[in-house]
């Protein structure tokens, strides 16, 4: 999480310029504390009253403006930072960072600098695309720079290619999973999102309201934290995250398969999808007519995926989510000892902003302790993070 981070946000002088006020104000809404370091060129496109307002600190573009500090201006910055964002990085800053000069304040910082450094590449396609800065980009990912590709799409210039600067949303992702601690390095983790779709005919299903959001949550703090990540999702809008093994399934039984089938190479399962109980008995090949007043529809059980794991998870973690209106605890914990979970995360649909749907999540974590965690209204990211604290803290012992 980059919630409450010193961040130091290097811009230099490319049209993208603009899109750096953007990110600053989304950084400085979660928390983190921001100080921007821009070139005198980036200060040409957007000025540094709008970086100080948004940021609400002082903006640097001198490296001897910051003399009345006892210690050297550029260094001390640097060392207060837990990472360096470069955002947009031009062609210009790559092959100075790639061949250690260091000339301006930006540039000389990120040289002092023994905190992560983010480079976000922006610049015309025909740039980018040049081998001189492809080679600089290498250079720079083999000193242990953390490098983004550049979006491709529509540029300021009027042409089309790579050279956009990545969305503001998928820069604090890469800077979540460069400083997020990778305490589940190596950990095999199976996620499951979303919701499963019963077909009734051609047309229809039966199904319900999850969004996949917790799942891909739960999968991609996961992945930051260094697990090696399998989401099994059903019929969802959210985007499949990168860096993550992604199988798509529809049914309920398509996804009892996918998930006993990479069982075998998984140390973890987390079960935060919708699983409909029950399907059609009969999927009928053409659509069912309008004749009748009523319509019967008779439904067979689903298998229980969580169950079956449980009968043969060995020494794996298995974790499930409960989805009640009522008698929360009593029955999450009943299905957390039914189904043999090392814990249950119960949704608490009694509350605002829980469950189906919502960025945010309400839960309460029970363990086979007897122990209830109850957490406060967080986001579904957050939520994964204590989630995983979890799995972690039982992998350590
Ligand atoms: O996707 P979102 O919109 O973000 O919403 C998130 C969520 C509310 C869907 C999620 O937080 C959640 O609670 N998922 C589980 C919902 C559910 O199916 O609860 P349940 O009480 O019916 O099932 C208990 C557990 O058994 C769950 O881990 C479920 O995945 C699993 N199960 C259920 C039925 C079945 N046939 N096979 C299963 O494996």
């Amino acid at each position: 999480m980059v919630d409450g981070k010193n961040i130091v946000l290097g811009i230099t002088g490319g049209i993208a310029a603009y899109k750096a006020a953007e990110l600053t104000r989304e950084l400085v809404k979660r928390g983190c504390a921001v100080t921007v370091m821009m070139t005198l060129n980036a200060a040409k496109f957007i000025t540094p009253l709008t970086l100080q307002t948004l940021s609400g600190n002082p903006v640097y573009t001198d490296t001897f403006s910051l003399t009345g500090d006892w210690r050297i201006g550029h260094i001390s910055l640097a060392e207060r930072a837990d990472i360096i964002v470069i955002a947009p990085a031009t062609a210009n800053i790559i092959g100075k960072i790639a061949s250690g000069i260091a000339d301006d304040l930006l540039s000389t910082t990120v040289m002092a600098a023994h905190v992560p450094v983010l480079i976000c590449p922006a610049m015309n396609a025909n740039m980018y695309r040049n081998p001189f800065v492809a080679e600089n980009m290498k250079r720079c990912a083999d000193r242990g720079f953390f490098m983004m590709d550049a979006d491709i799409g529509e540029l300021a210039c009027r042409t089309e290619g790579p050279g956009r600067l990545p969305p503001v949303g998928e820069i604090i992702e890469e800077m979540e999973a460069v400083i997020t601690v990778k305490d589940l390095a190596g950990v095999r983790i199976l996620v499951t999102a979303g919701p499963t779709r019963e077909a009734i005919d051609p047309v229809r299903f039966i199904s319900n309201h999850s969004s996949g959001k917790m799942g891909h949550a739960l999968a991609k703090a996961a992945r930051m934290r260094g697990a090696e990540v399998t989401l099994i999702c059903g019929a969802t809008a959210q985007a499949a995250p990168g860096g993550v093994r992604y199988v798509k399934v529809i049914s309920a039984r398509e996804m009892r398969d996918a998930v006993m089938a990479s069982l075998d190479a998984v140390d973890v399962v987390i079960k935060a999808a919708a699983v409909a109980d029950y399907r059609p008995s009969k999927h009928e090949t053409s659509k069912i007519k309008k004749k009748d007043e009523t319509l019967t529809i008779t439904l067979l059980r689903n298998p229980d995926i969580i169950a079956e794991v449980g009968k043969v998870k060995g020494s794996r973690i298995l974790v499930g989510f409960a989805m009640e209106t009522e008698d929360i605890e009593k029955n999450a914990r009943e299905k957390m000892m039914a189904k043999n979970m090392d814990f249950i995360v119960a949704n608490d649909l009694t509350r605002e902003g829980a469950g189906f749907q919502h960025d945010t999540n309400v839960v309460k974590i029970l363990d086979r302790n007897g122990t209830i965690e109850e957490l406060p209204l967080m986001e579904k990211s957050a939520v994964a993070h204590r989630i995983l604290d979890r799995v972690r803290d039982i992998r350590n012992g």
